[in-house]
Order: structure tokens, then C-alpha cells, then sequence
């Protein structure tokens, strides 16, 4: 039974609008904190005070040179080695703190233009400095932090730097959450009149009538220095891009303040989304100045109708649609939460082959890769809140988060918060009002709901001030629930947390082993049959949201060490299906389905108890041809039979109506004879970003899957890069970032991405002993995402400070007493020198602290443009001598050994001369 959706390849990764790029090579990468130095001194304190005078590893000039190179999206902790001593929610996982730094040039072209930084998240919290200006806290893990570079930046040769402090000793969650920059980074550059960041709302509507109507708000916002006349254009495509409505409003954008205009795209006859035909729009906005598009966004548009009723469930588009879902954590085997775009499209691809028609964002803003495929794909996606928490800090996150997904018609549902201990108070339902208010504020389009794990009958509690009533688990209070309010609508948000380890059909405690056969759940939980069974015959539940759909590291309930992912998927970690994979299928897909479970390779005489996964009325089991069981099948519990084992062959066969209409067989596989690779698709793109989840599996002598295998396979990728590595088994101890893997039950995965401007081919090799290798090349085709390159390798020298002009030369340079502060001029090296309109001498004078690569090799101390003649010292020795007055160069070698620099540069002044320092000055390590 083929369970791949037509659609593999995920659609290519782009920018989010023109003028973005990627800002994620070559990161400089420091694992452990860098204490701030103490400060101590009269003008070392003054100066830490000041606009971009940051201190320590977040300063802009800071030694960063022997940190290693990373490649964001990053998660440090995936790379670590489980370990006993950390915190067994966090997959026993590594975490800390750690430094990220990064330079960068903007072209001279780009002055004028608005300039953004976006990080798509980083965990937990971080800290943000731009040229030594602290620019940002984050207040969240699972939120943007989007940064105004404009006002900060500097252009041409001179370097920018970003610096990132991570704090990821701080949770926010009771499960993995990584560690680090771990979703895109981009630098955007926008017309100085402009759509902000998430700033078109495109809102359809539909008539009393049946006729669709979309309202756009478009929020603009201008750094010019007069207010601008623009005209803002929407437009309506359909999937082919086609224009089927448009729409256009004249605005003046006032200057430094946001501005809304409003439009509405009409006379059009849109197809319908759903999850079965998720027929997907778009809106493109432009603003137009001068009859030329400056600025354009393209956001998704999709038309349904949304109601929950309170005895019917779900209407979508008129009909009842019973949700089909599944909570999901973001992580995946091997990489992390860093989990690649494509990786992303896979597992939705993934839980589409289940029957799945909804997802839960557990408990978390998601990556926007992840509502993107549910749009293109049809998943109805309950969004959720991280931190429930009604301050204007934690507000401003949540407001973040329905402007950013408010556009995608996947999102049905507002979840403002999972299972808060103030749920049944009036602290909890007056929070709940203000949280839902600022939904509705930005979105009254989709109820809100709160995922409830009591408090449900409390006098004052949370579902009175919800649309939609979440239950968690409690599938016992349903029907009370619903007696006692009958006008309420209901579902579940969370059910189930049964218990899987795949490809095994006995618990072993000792072993931490979970049987899949469907028995195992937590107390406050279900049986996958058992939970949908509660739901499924309740038309006032409006669905189901499994927990979960994949395994995660963290919570590995019901075990402690060494286990060290959930057991809670319907597919393991990475993205294998267990039973209850086949379970859903049964329960969810409307086609006939028929799945014997377990595999057939047991120890003789050993009683297996089978279950058939399936929904049709009648199932006939034989075993090597002679009828074990036959039976009626209970459309919840399925059918199930106790078999002693002989090997041979299991089949079942389906029947419906007394018509047969379907098979499936299980039989007896041999000794594993060789390796095989496979993988859903085996053309890449090479922009660096694709990534393909690669199948590892060992075969008998006659071909067959052999589901024991247990080999530890090697692996060797070229023309591409191995990402990381797994085998579903919660218990296992390796890091997923090894070159290895053992198969566990069966299976193996490796994740390879392509590199950066790759084309041609890429080969995965696996090798084990014992058994026959075997290869998977891949087709990469040119592609490419624009991106900023790195700074050059130096360090720069900034902080100069210029004497006043005196009338005789100094012997030596002048010196400026710690304690003055205002004497002297501060100077920026690199911008064009004033007439001084005086003649004289002046002192020029920085400090620096010299890069470990310069003290232990020597290097140079480069000043690229000196305005007048004059002398540059260097910890007080005269080291070199300009004598002309005209625009030019100097340079000295800086010996092995220091450590500090002293320069000070005598110039002398002429009333007509523009003397100073037009050029950057920098020093460079002599090896190359
Ligand atoms: C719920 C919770 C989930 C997960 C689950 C395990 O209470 O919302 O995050 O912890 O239990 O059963």
C-alpha cells in the first residue's frame, strides 16, 4: 500500500520577499559564556555607556577570530551527547550559553535604504548587538526578533558587527528546545517607504450573499525626511499566478510613524481550501511610487468557512469535518530543532500519509516552513502561545504571532495557551480575556482557544472566556461537559500519549521497551484506538489532537535515563512509522486500509497477538495457508488474534459487504545480506538549504526488509553534507552527528543537505560489516538563495579620539587625561575629515586590544588613508612617517608577542586641508 503523497519535492526555498538575504554562513561560534570585563577606570566607564560602545564579546571590535565557523540555522545542543546530568526534559542534552558573531558589509548602494535583521528564533533567550548598540532582548525562543538596522549601519568597506549572546540555560518548555539560532536568519533591505514585516493582512470574507470579498491592510512606514505619496496595489492570484482581482488606494506615509492603507480585492469566484483540496492564493502588494512597484510583498490567501458548533464539531465550508490531528513538537533526529525546510515539508508530507487532516503547534509559535507546508498541503493548524503571560512583553509575543501566521488559511484556531495551573481560577479566565482580546484585536476571524487540563468545572474558570473549549486529555468529562453547557463548542486539543517503541511488540521494562500493540498509554491518557474511539462517536467533539504525531527528544515518559526521547509518537523520531502510524491510518484515510501487525520473526511457539489495523467489516487471517482467525472487526478496537508463532507466512484478508478489498501479508525473512539506501526523492537543489531524510535498511537474500536488523552501518556522503543521523530508538546514546548509525528494529536515517552552490551529483554511501554496501546518488541542480557574505578576517580600529589643534609640534603624541572627557573630539575612521580652518598639530589616538592570532604570528597595522603628513606611533615609539600632505597610506608591522596597542598618529594641520582619517584603519594577521 503506497503511502507517499504525489507531492515530494518541497517547493524551492526563497527569499521572503525581494531584497532579502540570507545572513547564515560563516557565523563565528563560541560554546560557554564570555563574562563581561569588570569595568574599572574613569573614561573605560564612560565610554561602555555609549551608543555603540559595547564591551567585551558583544563590543564591535572583539577578537573573535579563533572561534570556529558555523553555518546557521544551529543548534549546539543536537551535537552533544546525551548525558545523565542534564535535565532529562531536555533530552538530557547539553545546553548553556554561547556567543555568536558575525560581520558583514553593506554595499554603498544600500545607504538610504531601510535595512531589517530577522531572526526566525532563537533559544531560549538572547541578547542582540549591532556596532556595540545593545538592539534587542528576546522574550521568547519561538519568536522573531526583528531588528532596524538603518540608522546604525555603516556602508562601504567599513565592517558591521553582530553579536549574539544565547542564554539557553533558561527553558521554556518540558521538552528539547535546542539551543542557538536555530531557524533562518535574513538581512533585508527595503525602499525607504515600505511594507513593514508582517504587514499586509489579507483577510477573506464571505458574504451573506456567498460572494467572497478580501479586505488588505497594508501597514507602510517611511525613514524619508517628508511625507510620501504612494499608491498601494493588491492583487489576487490564483495557482497558476493568474490576476483574478485587484484593488488600489492612493496613502501618505507620514515620516518615521506607521500608516495603514485599506483596500478590498472583490468580484471574484475563489475554489475553496481544505485540507483535501488546499487550493491556495496569493496576495500581491505593491506600493508604487512614480508608477514604479517599490516595495512588494507576496502573502498566502486561502478561502474557507470556519464554525465550530457546539453539537456538530467543525463545519468547514458548510460540511462537518471531524479534526484528524496530531500535537508536534518541532525536533527531529540527528538535527535538532534546526530541522531543515525541506525536512519540515517531509513531515507533513508524513503525517498526510497518515490520514491526518490537522496539526497542533506544540506548545509554540512554529517555524514558518511548517505553516507554509500545511497551506500548500492541507493540515488545519491550531496555532499556539508559548508563555502565558498577559504583560505588555509577553502580549507583544503573542500579537507577534497571529500578525505573522494571521494570513495562512491553514490556521483555524487560537491556541492562547496548554494546560496552565490558573485554568480554573479567575486569575486564569481574567488573563485568558485579555489574551483573547489581543487576538481578536489583530484577528476575529478565528476563535480562540486555551488547551484545558482541569479547572473545566470550576465556578470561575477558562472555558468561559474562550470560543472554543480545549480539552486535554479528561475524555471522561466530555459528556458532562457538554450536559452542562451545551451551547459551547469542544475538542479535544491534546488526547492519547500512549506509548510505542517501534518495531517492538513486547514491553520490557527492564529495557525501557514499550510494546506497540496498543495497550501502553500514560494514566491521563488513551490508547490510540481507545481516544479516537472517545471522539470519533461524540459529533460535539470537534476532533482529535494525538499526542503526538513524532517522537522528541525530552520527556520520556515514562522512563528516565537512559531513555531519552518520548515513546508518545505515532512515528519515532525520525519519522518511521510505528503501529500506531497504521492505527490512524485505519481510523483517518477514507480508502480501505489493512495492515497486520506485527512483523513475523519471532522465536517458535512464541503466542503473538496480531492486530489488523483496518476498518472494514471482516478479516480472515491464515497462516501459511491454513485460517488462524476469522471474525468480525469492531471499527475501533480493529481486530486482533492470538497466534503462536511458525514461521511462514501471515496473511490477512479484508472483507466489506462480503466482498474482499483488500490484503496484506507478513512473513518470515531471512538473515540480512546486504544494505539499502532509498530515499522519496533523489533530485536536490543546490542552495544549501535542501535536505532529504535518507531510508537505511538491511536486506535477505531474497530482497525483503529484515525488520531485527541491528548493524552498524558507516556512512560517507560526497558532493553533499551529512546533517545528522538516527534510528528512532528513545534509548540510544549516540549525539546524531556521528558518521555512524546502528539500525535499530530495521531502520536507519541519515539527513543530507546540499551545499551552497553545489551542481552535479552527490552520492550517500553505507558500508557494514558483514553485509553488502550500497549508494544513493542524488542529481543536484544549480541554485541559489542570495546571501551575505562574511566581513574580511580583521580586526578594525575604531574609538579614535582627536586633541585640539595646538600651534608647535609635539615631541610626542599628546595624551588625554582619563577623566576628560570633553576635550577631545571622538572620531569615527573611515568618514571624510572636516576643514579645520585652523593651522597646527593634532593628536590622533586609539587603543586596541590585539587579536590572538597577531600576538602569537605578528601582523600589520594598516591605516588605509591618512589626510596631511605626520607620524603614526605605536605604543609610544614613532613607527612610521607620512610626509606629504596628500591623501595616502601607511602601515607598520606589529611584532609577535603584544597585546595591546597604543597608536597615536601627530598630523599636521593646514587651514585648507581636510586632515584626519578618511579610511579605516585595521590590523591583519600576517598568515594568510
Ligand atoms: C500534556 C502536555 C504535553 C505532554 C503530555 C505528555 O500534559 O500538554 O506537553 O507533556 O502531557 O503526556
Amino acid at each position: 500500500m503506497s503511502t507517499a503523497h504525489p507531492d515530494v519535492t518541497p517547493p524551492d526555498f526563497a527569499a521572503p520577499e525581494s531584497g532579502a538575504r540570507l545572513l547564515e554562513t560563516a557565523w563565528r561560534f563560541h560554546r560557554g559564556d564570555i563574562p563581561m570585563p569588570q569595568l574599572r577606570g574613569h573614561r573605560v566607564s564612560y565610554e561602555a555607556t555609549k551608543a555603540g560602545g559595547a564591551i567585551g564579546a558583544a563590543a564591535a571590535v572583539y577578537d573573535d577570530g579563533d572561534w570556529p565557523l558555523v553555518d546557521l540555522p544551529h543548534d549546539w545542543a543536537a551535537a552533544s551527547v546525551p548525558d545523565p546530568a542534564e535535565n532529562i526534559a531536555q533530552g538530557y542534552r547539553a545546553r548553556g550559553i554561547a556567543w555568536y558573531r558575525r560581520g558583514f558589509r553593506l554595499e554603498e548602494s544600500l545607504r538610504g535604504r531601510y535595512l531589517e535583521l530577522q531572526f526566525g528564533a532563537i533559544a531560549t533567550k538572547a541578547t542582540v548587538w549591532f556596532n556595540g548598540i545593545e538592539m534587542a532582548h528576546s522574550f521568547s525562543g519561538y519568536s522573531a526578533i526583528t531588528l532596524d538596522l538603518t540608522a546604525n549601519a555603516y556602508f562601504g568597506e567599513a565592517l558591521n558587527s553582530l553579536a549574539v549572546r544565547v542564554d539557553a540555560e533558561q527553558a521554556e518548555g518540558w521538552w528539547y528546545e535546542g539551543a542557538g539560532p536555530y531557524r533562518h536568519v535574513w538581512l533585508v533591505d527595503r525602499a525607504p517607504v515600505h511594507i513593514v514585516t508582517d504587514g499586509v493582512h489579507a483577510d477573506p470574507r464571505q458574504n451573506a450573499d456567498g460572494a467572497w470579498h478580501v479586505p488588505v491592510e497594508v501597514t507602510l512606514y517611511s525613514i524619508e525626511e517628508r511625507a510620501a505619496q504612494v499608491r498601494v496595489v493588491a492583487q489576487l492570484l490564483d495557482e497558476h499566478d493568474a490576476v483574478v482581482a485587484q484593488g488600489a488606494v492612493l496613502v501618505e506615509v507620514p515620516v518615521l510613524e506607521r500608516t495603514c492603507a485599506n483596500l478590498t480585492l472583490e468580484n471574484f469566484t475563489p475554489q475553496l481550501w481544505s485540507p483535501d483540496s488546499p487550493r491556495l492564493y496569493k496576495v500581491r502588494t505593491c506600493v508604487e511610487r512614480d508608477g514604479a512597484c517599490i516595495d512588494e510583498r507576496v502573502t498566502p490567501c486561502g478561502f474557507r468557512t470556519l464554525r465550530f458548533d457546539p453539537a456538530r464539531g467543525l463545519l468547514l465550508n458548510g460540511g462537518e469535518v471531524k479534526l484528524k490531528g496530531v500535537c508536534v513538537h518541532e525536533g527531529h533526529a540527528g538535527v535538532g530543532v534546526a530541522v531543515p525546510d525541506a525536512l519540515i515539508w517531509w513531515r507533513v508530507l508524513r503525517l498526510k500519509a497518515m490520514g491526518c487532516n490537522a496539526l497542533r503547534c506544540a506548545h509554540n509559535a512554529p517555524s514558518p516552513a511548517l505553516l507554509d507546508a500545511c497551506d500548500r498541503l492541507g493540515l488545519m493548524v491550531m496555532d499556539e502561545n508559548r508563555l502565558f503571560n498577559v504583560s505588555p512583553d509577553y502580549i507583544a509575543q503573542l500579537e507577534w504571532l497571529v500578525r505573522r501566521d494571521r494570513n495562512h488559511p491553514s490556521v483555524i484556531l487560537w491556541s492562547v495557551f496548554n494546560e496552565e495551573p490558573m485554568e480554573g481560577t479567575a486569575n486564569g479566565y481574567e488573563m485568558v480575556r485579555r489574551a483573547a482580546a489581543a487576538v481578536k484585536a489583530l484577528d476575529d476571524s478565528r476563535p480562540v482557544t486555551a488547551a484545558m487540563s482541569g479547572g473545566l468545572f470550576a465556578p470561575v474558570n477558562v472555558s468561559q472566556a474562550v470560543d472554543v473549549v480545549g480539552f486535554n486529555y479528561h475524555q471522561g468529562d466530555y459528556d458532562a461537559f457538554h450536559r452542562a453547557h451545551p451551547d459551547w463548542p469542544i475538542t479535544s486539543s491534546e488526547d492519547t500519549s500512549a506509548f510505542m517503541v517501534r518495531g517492538e511488540w513486547f514491553t520490557d521494562e527492564k529495557a525501557h521497551i514499550k510494546s506497540s500493540d496498543d495497550t501502553e498509554h500514560a494514566l491521563w491518557g488513551n490508547s490510540h484506538r481507545g481516544a479516537w474511539q472517545e471522539i470519533a462517536t461524540r459529533p460535539f467533539v470537534a476532533g482529535s489532537f494525538v499526542w503526538t504525531g513524532f517522537d522528541y527528544y525530552g520527556e520520556p515518559t515514562p522512563y528516565t535515563w537512559p531513555t531519552k526521547s518520548s515513546l508518545f509518537g505515532s512515528m519515532d523520531l525520525c519519522g518511521f512509522p510505528k503501529a500506531a502510524f497504521y492505527i490512524h491510518q485505519a481510523q483517518w484515510l477514507d480508502r480501505p486500509v489493512l495492515k497486520i501487525l506485527p512483523h513475523w520473526n519471532w522465536s517458535v511457539g512464541r503466542r503473538i497477538k496480531v492486530l489488523v489495523a483496518t476498518r472494514l467489516d471482516r478479516v480472515v487471517l491464515t497462516l501459511n495457508g491454513a485460517v488462524v482467525a476469522d471474525g468480525p472487526v469492531d471499527p475501533y478496537q480493529m481486530f486482533e488474534a492470538e497466534v503462536d508463532f511458525v514461521p511462514g507466512q501471515l496473511e490477512a484478508a479484508g472483507y466489506a459487504q462480503g466482498r474482499l478489498v483488500a490484503t496484506d501479508r507478513v512473513e518470515t525473512i531471512g538473515a540480512p545480506v546486504r544494505l539499502r539506501l532509498s530515499a522519496d526523492r533523489t533530485a536536490l537543489r543546490g542552495d544549501g538549504a535542501d535536505a532529504v531524510p535518507c531510508r537505511i535498511e538491511a536486506l535477505d537474500a531474497k530482497g525483503r526488509v529484515v525488520p531485527s536488523a541491528d548493524a552498524m552501518v558507516a556512512l560517507v556522503v560526497a558532493g553533499a553534507q551529512l546533517i545528522g543521523v538516527g534510528n528512532g530508538d528513545p534509548n540510544a546514546g549516540f549525539s546524531g552527528k556521528e558518521s555512524q548509525v546502528p539500525l535499530f528494529n530495521g531502520l536507519g536515517q541519515a539527513i543530507i543537505q546540499t551545499e551552497r552552490g553545489a551542481k552535479g551529483q552527490a552520492t550517500l554511501m553505507a558500508r557494514a560489516s558483514g553485509l553488502a554496501p550500497a549508494r544513493l546518488d542524488f542529481a543536484v541542480e544549480p541554485a541559489s538563495v542570495p546571501t551575505v557574505a562574511p566581513g574580511p578576517l580583521r580586526l578594525m580600529i575604531q574609538g579614535w579620539r582627536q586633541s585640539p589643534i595646538v600651534a608647535s609640534k609635539p615631541e610626542r603624541p599628546a595624551r588625554l587625561a582619563d577623566n576628560d572627557m570633553n576635550s577631545w573630539d571622538n572620531v569615527r575612521a573611515g568618514t571624510p575629515p572636516p576643514f579645520s580652518g585652523a593651522s597646527g598639530y593634532q593628536t590622533l589616538v586609539a587603543q586596541v586590544q590585539v587579536p590572538a592570532s597577531v600576538t602569537r604570528t605578528g601582523g600589520l597595522l594598516v591605516l588605509q588613508t591618512v589626510n596631511g603628513a605626520g607620524t603614526l606611533w605605536v605604543n609610544g615609539e614613532a613607527r612610521a612617517e607620512k610626509s606629504y600632505v596628500e591623501a595616502g597610506g601607511l602601515h607598520t608591522a606589529i611584532a609577535p608577542g603584544q597585546t595591546r596597542l597604543d597608536i597615536a598618529l601627530i598630523l599636521r594641520v593646514l587651514p585648507d586641508q581636510r586632515t584626519g582619517l578618511p579610511g579605516l584603519v585595521f590590523l591583519e594577521s600576517e598568515a594568510p
